[in-house]
This record gives structure tokens, sequence and C-alpha cells, in this order.
């Protein structure tokens, strides 16, 4: 086997996964190509979050079901949490799956593919942390942390739990040794990644105890490392520690990801979140009062089984209330497994669509309006390339996580101060000044 063509679907946690994946296929000395017929082995890392992924994904494996009919010497695996979620189906209902393995199994993938006889195989037992692992990185600068893996909640919608596990965390020690080996390597920006990310360490044994707001303290104190992300915090675990750490780390980010799902506390109850729309929002008012100029985004689920019109309306409120920089918003999809499935009261369809296409307009307003506050202001960018619609400007990131486009001469990895002279719900626009000092 020379050649592999690897496909991602789903979240931050599966694209770091990915990076993994392809670190440890070089050093295996199988080579990435850029077209699936072009490859030997045919991975996907796939997602169960919503039927829709689901969808995306099937479509993708039929094309690799006739790619090795073409060629049966060609080796078809499929890791990630729709396998995690079929396990053995897996090769039941598609026979011609060679591999497949859960989130925790990537180092299984090296095992099965240097054994002698390439016979059918599944792994779906959670391990232990890829972090030994080498990695190819997706963007240069830029480092996923995978600082725990797993969670314990019950929300009544997910699949992910049952995917991902109980939650573990890493020790804090391996954690920060990733961190300087990225940032020796050259990486100026780190993401670190949990399911349920800011209630990391409560599993951890007391000499190793650290909480989340002491980690990001840790991994800020790291020379050479400007920005610090992390995803996804639960409302329930955000603690006022954290966002003082928002304003008080220089390299921490003034963005804050916190997914509010419904503004009805009757359908958070019925969501199992354990927090109401009351201390959601005093929660965001703690992170005004600390950093006023942070930037809010979250997820929104419309349609849970038994949501009403005035449920609906609640969540409405709290997206005016709140009014966040930027919102995902998704329509309420039944997954395996999950409570909510079951639930009697599902919504129609053309109910669950309408609501949808509300609350996206009030995202979009809000968003648009709240960009505003960046023209005319001059911020530091994180270059990371040519510009998606114009490849004589630059691309990249303020630390409030939108993306801006400019003219200037910066190179990818620098930081540079970009006088912003337009902004859309989604993007900057403006002009560099100079290099940032961080350059
Ligand atoms: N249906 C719709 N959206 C879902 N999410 C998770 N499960 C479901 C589901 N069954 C959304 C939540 C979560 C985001 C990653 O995906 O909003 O925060
Ligand atoms: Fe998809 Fe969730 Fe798995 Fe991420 S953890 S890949 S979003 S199902």
């Amino acid at each position: 086997m020379r050649t592999y063509h690897l496909t991602t679907f789903g979240c931050q946690m599966n694209e770091h996964d990915s990076e993994r994946m392809k670190g440890m296929l070089d050093s295996l000395g199988i080579r990435e190509v850029g077209a699936r017929e072009e490859a030997d082995l045919i991975l996907f890392n796939t997602c169960s979050i919503r039927e829709s992924a689901d969808n995306r994904f099937l479509g993708n494996l039929g094309e690799a079901k006739r790619l090795k009919s073409e060629d049966p010497g060609r080796v078809v695996g499929v890791g990630g949490c729709w396998s995690q979620s079929m396990k053995e189906r897996v090769f039941e209902q598609f026979p011609f799956v060679d591999v497949a393995f859960g989130p925790g199994q990537i180092p299984k993938l090296a095992e099965f593919l240097t054994s002698e006889s390439l016979t059918a195989q599944g792994y779906f037992e959670f391990e232990g942390f890829s972090g030994h692992l080498p990695m190819k990185r997706e963007r240069e600068f830029h480092g996923w942390v995978q600082v725990s893996v797993g969670c314990n909640c019950v929300c009544a919608y997910c699949i992910v739990p049952s995917t991902r596990g109980r939650e573990v965390s890493r020790a804090p020690g391996d954690v920060l040794a990733e961190v300087e080996r990225l940032a020796a390597d050259g990486v100026r920006e780190v993401t670190l990644l949990g399911q349920n990310v800011n209630s990391y360490g409560r599993d951890l044994p007391k000499e190793q105890k650290a909480s989340f707001a002491e980690l990001l303290a840790a991994v800020d104190r790291v020379e050479g490392i400007e920005r610090i992300r992390y995803t996804s915090p639960h409302p329930k675990d955000m603690r006022e520690d954290v966002i003082r750490a928002h304003a008080e780390l220089p390299a921490l980010c003034e963005h804050i990801h916190l997914p509010l799902q419904s503004g009805s506390s009757r359908v958070l109850k019925a969501m199992k979140r354990t927090y109401n729309r009351e201390r959601y929002l005093d929660r965001v008012a703690m992170i005004r009062e600390h950093v006023p100029d942070c930037a809010l985004s979250t997820d929104i689920i419309v349609g849970f089984p038994g949501e009403t019109d005035e449920d609906f309306e609640a969540t409405l409120e709290v997206v005016e209330q709140v009014r966040y920089d930027s919102a995902f918003t998704f329509i309420f999809s039944p997954r395996r497994g999950t409570s909510a499935a079951e639930y009697a009261e599902q919504v129609p369809y053309p109910v669950k669509r309408e609501r949808m296409e509300r609350l996206v307009d009030a995202v979009q307003r809000i968003a648009a309006e709240r960009s505003q506050r960046f023209v005319g202001r001059t911020m530091d960018v994180l270059v990371e390339g040519p510009s998606r619609t114009d490849p004589a400007r630059l691309r990249g990131r303020i630390r409030h996580n939108k993306t801006a486009n400019f003219s200037g001469t910066a190179q990818p990895g620098e930081f540079a101060r970009v006088e912003i002279d337009a902004a859309t719900s989604t993007t900057l626009a403006g002009e560099e000044r100079a290099l940032s000092p961080l350059a």
C-alpha cells in the first residue's frame, strides 16, 4: 500500500484525530493523494451528530464501494463516531469495508495496516490518548491539543456520550509537554479540545489535580504561544475563574463559545442540560462584566420534541438579549440510541423549518450589527494565507475569531495590524497598517 486518501466529517475533535491519522500514515511511508481514485487506502473519519452527517458520509462510502469493486486490492477503512455507533453492523451492512474503528482507536489503524492478513476487523474500545502519535498539521501555525476525551453529560438529543465514552482527562504534564513541542515547532495558536472541555481535571488523581483555569494559565506561560482557544465548553461548568482568565491571561482570546441549545427553561430541562435560562444569562452577564468586548458564539437546536411556539419565542428572546457574534443553528435530528429520539411529541418538519428560518434571520442580523464594532479599529490578525475570494489579498483571524481579508504583505504565521474598514456578519475587510509587535 503506497497511497491514501482521507475524508474528514464532523467537529474539531475529528479534525484533530485526522491530523494524527495522517501523521501516522506518513510515518508508515504511505503518501497522501488528493483524489480518492488514486488511493490504495481509502479512509473516512466519520460523524453521526445529525442524520445529514450520516447521509453525507454514506454518499461518499458509495463511491468507495465502486472504486473497490474496480480494484479489489484497495483497502477501505472507516473511523470515527458513525463507526462507533454501528460497531459490527458496519461489516453486516457494508461488507466491502476492511477496517472499522472508533474515535479512541486511531493507533489500531497502524496495527491493522502492518498486520499479515488484512481481513475485516473492527476496533471499538477506548484505549488512550493519541498524543504520542505523529501529527500532520493542516495549518502550520495552529495546533489542536486534546485535553480530554468523552463526555459524562446525558443530553437527551446527543449521540456523543455513546460514541466517545466516559470523560477522561489527560495529565496536565502531558498536555503541557505537547504544547511546548508545538511551540518549538513554530505553532503560535493552540485550540484545547474536549467534548466538554471546561469540566477538565475533575477525574484526575490527587497528585495530578488541575482545574481547567489552572491548565489555561499553564498553557499561557508557554513561550511562543500567542493565542489560546478552547472548545466546547458547557455552560454548567463555566466558572468565574475561567471567565476571569479571559481578562487576565494575555494569550487567551476574547471569544467564548457557549452552547445555549434552547432559551426555554422547560425545553432545557427536557434536554437534560442541567442549567436554565436564568443561569445561562447569569454566565453571559459575568462574561460581559469581566471581558466587555468578548465575542460570544453558540449552538442552538430548533424543533426539539415538545418545543412549543412559546418555547421557540423564548429562544429568540435570549438571542436578542445576548446578541451573539455568531451562532450554529440546527434542526433537531433524532439519533439512534438517544432518549429524545423516543419522545412522543416530535415537531413536524415544516414547523421546524419555519422556526429555523426565523432563527437564522435573527442570528444573521445581530451578527452583522455586532461586527460593525470592529470598523475603524486596528486589530491583530494571525495570517493564514491568501484570501479565498481574492488571491491578491490575505486572510487571517482576529482574536475574536472573525475572519479578516486584507491587503498587505505579511506572511502566513505572522501577526499583522489591520485597520478594519468594512464588516459583514461573518467577515471583516481592511488594510494592513504594520506588522504587530508580536510578528
Ligand atoms: N439534532 C440536532 N442538533 C444536534 N446537536 C447535537 N445533537 C443534535 C441532534 N440530535 C447540535 C448541538 C451541539 C452541536 C455540536 O450539534 O447544538 O452543540
Ligand atoms: Fe460528530 Fe460529535 Fe463525533 Fe464530533 S464528537 S465527530 S460532532 S458525532
